[in-house]
């Protein structure tokens, strides 16, 4: 444990910055063991500064200071103070602009905290968001000081011939001892966080887009050239992306260049420096034989997302990283949208769904709950979480949904017109809605005051001779450490009536006239709330929250006949999948209660039966209802988990369900299966998603048939989808043919990093008894490198998150190896040492043996000398006790 550095910032401290820059010229001369960095700012005094005395403070973080000169003067080292993190100038002009002066020497090769200017392979590169640029220069590295930015690069021609930063390219040249420069200018002002600069060997995939006003915009993506044949799905989708936002928000790109660079080194996913994306390998290689349908999915999102940033978050900023969400959680509800309109949107709005309600929901639940818009923290990359992503961009779903889409339309384009070319806030943002709707949400706010899941309760009353529904609505929200009084929230309450039949019924409320509308938003603003709705002829069952229109738990009472029936009639096909998610879950939760079902069973088996008659367009989402709920929701639904016990159950109901329906699995899979399939079309990949469905059941059935079904599978396989589906059918089997099929695939793809990632991944993941040991081995492989993000998350990341039976072990040895893998990447990389702390934070869940067992190990984590802030806050807070 360490106490030096611990500070906990808050939100209600807020000041407006001290002095202002209006401009920045940095020129950096490269070089991997020590570069130099001189920085010249022209600053000024911010006249909105509520204390006129207070010194110039400029951060910086393990930076080597060469000099400072304020006018040109030089000063000496007693006209300043330095400390760790802080450069502080006591006598700073209070009124004219000044010139500062700053040379600073950094080392980028030592640098694996990927934080800052580092080195990737052989490439240099920068990470700033959200406090980075404190570790190239010192300055005011905070998102309301924002400064247009010159950029000088000058670096050896040969190691570094692609020299890239912001904006547009001004100038270049050449320089004795084979050095070359090139000049950037970004003609926008930006926070620090979004400078970027990238030098070494690239090659570049380019294409040429057409704005729809007709400005020309020049599209680069840069990979390492053994990579360069994997970007055109990247290309692709970056043109539908800035198509599809100047359609659905008119908003067009404003720079003459945009580029992308993949990079193997990365923290998360990518980032959206000003005209200079930055993203990780992950998110932007793919070629049909080395990334998966589900990877090509991925990476379209991504490089939306980043792309609806220069919007959101880049033209309009965050004042404070509190107000984080107001870019994140609004950029993902963009990334989601476009995406439900390239592809399904039911399958769309099922997985995200599904994320937030596994995860996001068991963050908010546990000791690492938080509201969208935090009140504090300790380290603010311990912030860009689920609840600040996810939730967040629930909150601004529930707004579209509030508002309909030209409502939304309307408020989003006030809040551009207001305030472009500023850091804001979440509550500037509600207030654009407002404003431009003429709408109170006073009450809405609480959404992002209040951390925890609002339990919604449901419960109707029937009135056969009136026809009459009578809905009583109940909310509960979970108490926020910290605040006292929880508000009841606004909550759009989408539903439908569905008859005996299965038709939708007319909404209407007493009072209102007649109408066509089957499905309808009801506001939920009460604690209790009641509404009736007349002329219902028959008792109908209430298909809820339709679409899921808002980030709660649901409560009202169905049993497995009306589950059953929704399953196979709701028009909502959220609702439809939600139905059997809720169907299966009951009926392998009985099992884990040993309290087998008969009949329940063969319910199921029923439902899944009808699904398999029915004519479908959408195979992905026959795929999706056809698929059981995952170990992390099934955990979700109940007070103490034992995970060995979920898993079993879940199998043993996967077994059955493929012993009832074997023939008709094998029918789909034979239709759906294409041998050595290459076509990467949508329905290509709704057939994939079928034919692996029946596949994971056929195979359950372990025996030689299915497992030469999948070794047969393997083998011809030309997509990575197929590959590695087959693959991971054979690692859960006792197929002989395993071990041979794992060494093939290693020499077919040593070298592709991406694709060994995988071949990790598969091992790590796999639910078989004695993976902790082949975990352990893993860690010894050549291909292993506690350096690369990607290649720790493969094998620690998967072995902890996604193999619950293994991670769980009763004898805590899975605690400990992760424990250790956290202390060894406290050293080397602490943002990445956090984010595989967060399975430990949920050590509450479980019974008393696991308890002590996660208990112990996140104590001797704590107690670890020289712990960084990152892994200390979150140590911290998840045994601070109830
Ligand atoms: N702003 C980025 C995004 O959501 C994510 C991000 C934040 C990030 N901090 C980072 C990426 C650190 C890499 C490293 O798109
Ligand atoms: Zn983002």
């Amino acid at each position: 444990m360490q106490e030096n550095n611990i500070k906990t910032i808050y939100r209600s401290d807020y000041a407006a910055p001290e002095y202002l820059v209006g401009h920045i010229e940095l020129t950096f001369l490269l070089d991997a063991a020590q570069t130099k960095v001189k920085s010249r700012l022209r600053m000024q005094k911010n006249p909105e500064s509520a204390n006129p005395n207070a010194p110039l403070v400029l951060n910086g973080e393990a930076l080597h200071l060469e000099s400072v000169s304020l006018n040109g003067v030089p000063l000496k080292p007693g006209h300043y103070q330095l400390s760790d993190e802080l450069l502080t100038l006591p006598n700073a002009p209070k009124v004219d602009v000044f010139t500062l002066e700053i040379e600073t020497l950094i080392s980028p090769q030592s640098n694996t905290a990927l934080e800052g200017l580092y080195l990737s392979t052989n490439m240099l590169c920068t990470q700033c968001e959200a406090e980075g640029f404190r570790k190239i220069t010192y300055y005011p590295d905070r998102p309301d000081v924002m400064a247009r930015f010159s950029v000088l690069l000058i670096a050896d021609k040969e190691k570094y011939p692609v020299l890239l930063s912001n904006g547009n390219q001004v100038s270049s040249g050449e320089l004795k001892h084979n050095r070359h420069w090139v000049k950037w200018e970004d003609p926008f002002p930006k926070p620090c966080y979004l400078f970027a600069l990238v030098a070494g060997q690239l090659d570049c995939l380019e294409s040429a887009y057409v704005t729809g006003s007709g400005r020309e915009v020049t599209l680069q993506i840069y990979a390492e050239t053994h990579d360069i044949d994997k970007c055109e799905h990247a290309m692709r989708s970056l043109e539908h992306a800035m198509r599809w936002d100047e359609a659905v928000y008119g908003r067009e790109y404003d720079l003459d260049r945009y580029m992308i660079v993949a990079v193997s080194h990365f923290n998360m996913g990518a980032m959206e420096n000003k005209g200079l994306n930055v993203f990780n390998t992950k998110f932007v290689l793919a070629r049909g034989d080395t990334a998966t349908d589900a990877d090509y999915e991925h990476i379209e999102a991504v490089i939306a997302h980043e792309y609806f940033h220069n919007w959101t978050g880049n033209r309009i900023t965050c004042r404070d990283w509190f107000q984080l969400s107001l870019k994140e959680g609004l950029t993902v509800f963009r990334d989601q949208s476009f995406s439900a309109d390239r592809g399904s949107p039911a399958v769309r709005r099922i997985e995200d769904v599904n994320l937030l309600r596994t995860r996001q929901f068991a963050e908010d639940a546990g000791p690492l709950a938080h509201p969208v818009r935090p009140d504090s923290y300790i380290e603010i990359n311990n912030f860009y979480t689920l609840t600040v992503y996810e939730k967040g961009a629930e909150v601004v779903r529930m707004l579209h949904t509030l508002l309909g889409t030209e409502g939304f339309r309307k408020g989003s384009d006030l809040y551009f017109e207001r305030h472009d070319g500023q850091a804001v806030t979440c509550d500037d943002f509600v207030k654009a809605m407002e404003d431009a709707n003429q709408r109170d949400f006073t009450q809405f706010r609480h959404w992002y005051a209040q951390a925890g899941t609002p339990k919604l309760t449901l419960k109707t009353d029937y009135d056969a001779v009136a026809q009459r529904l009578t809905l009583n609505v109940e909310q509960l929200c979970a108490p926020t450490p910290g605040q006292p009084v929880e508000q009841p929230l606004h909550i759009p309450l989408k539903l439908g009536l569905i008859s005996p039949s299965g038709q939708d019924y007319a909404l209407r409320l007493e009072g209102e006239e007649a109408g066509t509308t089957t499905t309808r938003v009801l506001d939920v603003t009460q604690a209790q709330q009641q509404f009736r709705f007349v002329d219902i002829p028959e008792k109908p069952l209430v298909s809820a929250l339709r679409g899921f229109s808002a980030p709660v738990t649901l409560e009202y009472e169905l049993n497995t006949e009306q589950l059953a029936f929704l399953l196979a009639h709701d028009s909502d096909a959220f609702n439809r999948w939600d139905a059997g998610q809720r169907l299966s879950s009951r009926l392998i939760l009985n099992l884990t209660e040993e309290h087998p079902a008969q009949s329940d069973v063969e319910l199921l088996i029923g439902a899944f039966q009808h699904l398999l008659e029915q004519h479908w367009d959408d195979l992905e989402l026959l795929a999706q209802l056809l698929t059981l709920p995952n170990e992390d929701y099934l955990a979700s639904q109940v007070k103490v988990v034992d995970p060995v016990a979920i898993h079993n159950a879940r199998n043993n109901v996967k077994k059955r369900i493929a012993v009832c329906l074997q023939t008709d699995f094998s029918r789909l899979y034979a239709r759906h299966h294409v041998s050595g399939d290459i076509l990467l079309d949508r329905s290509g990949i709704g057939r994939r998603k079928l034919k692996n469905t029946c596949l994971v059941y056929l195979t359950a059935l372990d025996n030689g048939e299915t497992s030469a079904l999948a070794a047969e599978q393997f083998a011809q396989a030309r997509t990575m989808t197929d590959q590695t589906a087959a693959l991971a059918c054979l690692l859960r089997s006792s197929a002989a043919e395993k071990n041979a099929c794992l060494e093939q695939f290693y020499r077919q793809w040593e070298n592709e990093a991406l694709v060994i990632d995988k071949w990790f991944t598969l091992q790590a993941a796999c639910p078989v008894t004695g993976t902790l040991e082949h975990a352990e081995a893993l860690l010894q492989h050549a291909a292993f490198d506690w350096e690369t993000p990607n290649r720790v998350r493969s094998v620690i990341g998967a072995f902890s998150q996604s193999n619950a039976v293994n991670f769980h072990r009763e004898d805590g040895s899975g605690y400990r190896f992760l424990a250790d893998a956290i202390l060894r990447l406290n050293a080397i990389n602490p943002q990445i040492a956090a984010r595989m702390l967060t399975p430990l934070a949920q050590w509450r869940r479980y019974d008393t043996q696991r308890q002590a067992g996660i208990k112990q190990e996140l104590e001797r984590i704590f107690a670890h000398p020289g712990l960084a802030r990152d892994v200390y806050e979150l140590a911290q807070k998840s045994l601070i006790t109830a």
